[in-house]
């Protein structure tokens, strides 16, 4: 079948030329096919692709019939795949503390002992034979956290540190039995790093004046880690934790006097004095920034792990200071390692980490995260782009990397519809960004239209992806295309309808998680509006799809529970277990998954395993 989308109405920032140049992003791969009529202020797509298929199918041999999109307060799975709840938050991971109590909601020595709120990125490592996860436990909706309480915040310092350790990390031993998989209670591995872990600086800016407090003067020797939000994970066996929305954290005592100096309001440090409702301050003077005004500069780092747990974290200095989505890890053809890097927030960068030294693979590499060159992107309009290395803004080494955003504001790097994951293909010398949405694009003078955010307040979102140059992930140019444009072909007849890889069966919002699995499938996580009304119609709870990266189809896998988000994916060592977590259900008090009945809502891990056992990918 063939559609017309007549792209005119809401996209009138670009001259008959730039279209012309646009239709030839979208349409490279196909997935968008141009027509060569182009009028002097519109241009049309014809589209015919893959709608309709009804079996997903991958060179894995892992078929399933795409699930609809529903609004239920369940996991809906395609039919021959089973589901299980590994654990939620509260679970305790040591047979002395207690099970999770729904009437008090923990405490600050209970949550200490068991499995952190918000489960976000999380990656599967053996050891000694042992199925060890590490899983960031990226922040708390206040009002579950302290739903018990009259005014659904903290008010004990116990409540602010119950808060604050359920934050951080959670390290935990798994294993799989006839009733299917369960946490090993008492592992030696069984841990949790929290805002009060012991962690050291590492890197061109440990050390900095810009790092040091009262209770370092060192500069190297920072207390804890706190919403951590996707991950990565290193050839030597660690772990990467990456620091987001950091910011929430500090006040001030000062209050609405408190005035920003330019970096805290670049990273929105302290807006008005105030913190997120969080009141860390309140048993921890670190966090009120006219006492300790570095404290925030120790924060918003990627933090690289021992699962085994014989090293304290470090924070690589040299993969800068941002809102850190997560760090997709490759080896380039010249054999560094690049990483890259989104940092979500409306008009701020897509960066890359470049090691200064090779990687071998017979040789000690633990030290390679510690020295290299961070770039940020610019794509331009012909579907070319570079990477720009941010030496060249001229601040000093540490500046550099502490204030990334505003290195990589003077380098002239393209603000982007908010990064969140990237995903590289293991099969071939690409890479993938979602870019979730931007109510700002094309509305703030600082984030106009362009090529590669190319729809006004993107209320859907789309995955971009790009092609190093000489298919080597090092090389400085690129050439770039969109993967797909997310939007609602039901109700419009425009670009907002989306790209031709979008249809009525399997539309979404808000692409967020991104991982390529052994296979070669791309899997989709959201994080979007899941009102199902108006613009989100037929669009239900938030959803995991798959995408081909060869033929641009997308399949609906799974839909979350109700006013949950889908983030984190990691696979069992065997591969026929696939591990999703489920963030935050109920937000807004919708939901009682996975317990039901008057239950609270609680984050899990899910287990999915297909009923004839064969590999999920
Ligand atoms: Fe923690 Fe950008 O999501
Ligand atoms: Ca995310
Ligand atoms: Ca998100």
């Amino acid at each position: 079948m063939t559609k017309l989308i007549t792209i005119s109405d809401n996209f009138d920032a670009f001259n008959p030329t730039q279209e012309t140049e646009f239709d030839k992003i979208l349409s490279r791969r196909g997935f968008l096919k141009g027509t060569a009529s182009f009028g002097a202020s519109a241009f049309v797509i014809a589209t015919g692709l893959p709608t309709g298929s009804a079996l997903a199918s991958t060179r894995s041999g892992l078929t399933f019939k795409p699930v609809s999109a529903n609004s239920r307060d369940t996991i809906t799975v395609p039919e021959g795949f089973n589901v299980q709840v590994v654990f939620r938050w509260g679970d305790p991971l040591h047979s002395d503390a207690p099970e999770f109590d729904h009437a008090t909601l923990g405490s600050a020595e209970t949550q200490v002992l068991a499995v952190g709120d918000n489960n976000d990125g999380m990656d599967i490592f053996t050891v000694d034979g042992r199925t060890v996860l590490v899983l960031n436990n990226e922040f708390t909706n206040i009002e579950i956290m302290f739903g018990n309480r009259q005014t659904k915040s903290p008010e004990s310092d116990d409540d602010v540190n119950k808060g604050k350790a359920a934050h951080g990390l959670t390290v935990v031993e798994l294993k799989e039995d006839s009733e299917g998989w369960r946490i090993v209670k008492d592992s030696a591995f069984n841990r949790r790093i929290t805002p009060d872990t012991e962690c050291s600086a590492v890197g061109s800016a440990a050390g900095s004046e810009l790092l040091k407090t009262t209770q370092d003067p060192s500069g190297k020797k920072i207390l804890g880690t706190f919403n951590n939000c996707g991950n990565g994970k290193t050839p030597w066996g660690t772990y990467l934790a990456c620091e987001e929305n950091v910011n929430g954290y500090f006040s001030s005592n000062l209050g609405a006097n408190f005035k920003q100096n330019v970096q805290e309001k670049r990273y929105g440090i302290a807006k008005n004095g105030k913190d997120w409702g969080y009141k860390w301050a309140q048993t921890d003077t670190r966090f009120d920034v006219s006492i300790e005004p570095h404290e925030p500069n120790r924060h918003g780092w990627v933090l690289e792990v021992d699962p085994t747990g014989q090293h304290i974290p470090k924070k690589l200095t040299a993969l800068g200071r941002f809102k850190h989505e997560n760090a997709e890890l490759v080896i380039a053809a010249n054999g560094h390692v690049v990483v890259y890097l989104g940092d979500d927030e409306r008009g701020e960068f897509l960066y890359r980490f470049v090691s200064r030294d090779k990687y071998y693979s017979d040789k000690e590499n633990t030290e390679l995260l510690h020295e290299g060159e961070l770039f940020a992107a610019k794509f331009h309009d012909d579907g070319t782009g570079e990477w720009i290395s941010l030496k060249e803004a001229g601040m000093k080494d540490d500046e550099s990397l502490i204030f990334a955003r505003l290195a990589a504001t003077k380098v002239g790097a393209t603000t982007m519809d908010r990064p969140e994951w990237v995903a590289v293909n293991p099969f071939k010398t690409e890479a993938y960004v979602s870019l979730t949405n931007n109510k700002y694009r094309g509305e703030k003078a600082s984030q106009p239209l362009n090529m590669a955010n190319p729809r006004k307040k993107n209320p859907y979102g789309h995955i971009l992806r790009w092609t190093p140059q000489n298919k080597d992930h090092a090389a400085r140019m690129f050439t770039w295309d969109i993967f797909v444009l997310a939007g609602n072909p039901t109700i419009h007849a425009n670009l907002m309808g989306g790209s031709a890889n979008v249809n009525a069966n399997n539309m979404f919002n808000s692409p967020d998680g991104l991982r390529f699995d052994s296979q070669g499938n791309l899997w989709i996580q959201t994080d979007g509006n899941y009102s199902n009304e108006e613009e989100f119609a037929g669009m239900g709870n938030n959803q995991m799809l798959m995408g081909n990266p060869e033929t641009g189809e997308i399949h609906r896998f799974l839909v979350g529970p109700k006013e949950c988000e889908i983030t984190g994916i990691t696979w069992s060592p065997d591969n026929k277990t696939m591990f999703v977590g489920i963030q935050h259900p109920g937000q807004k008090g919708g939901s009682h998954w996975p317990e039901g009945g008057k239950a609270t809502a609680r984050s899990a891990i899910i287990a999915i395993k297909r009923n004839d056992g064969r590999i999920m990918g």
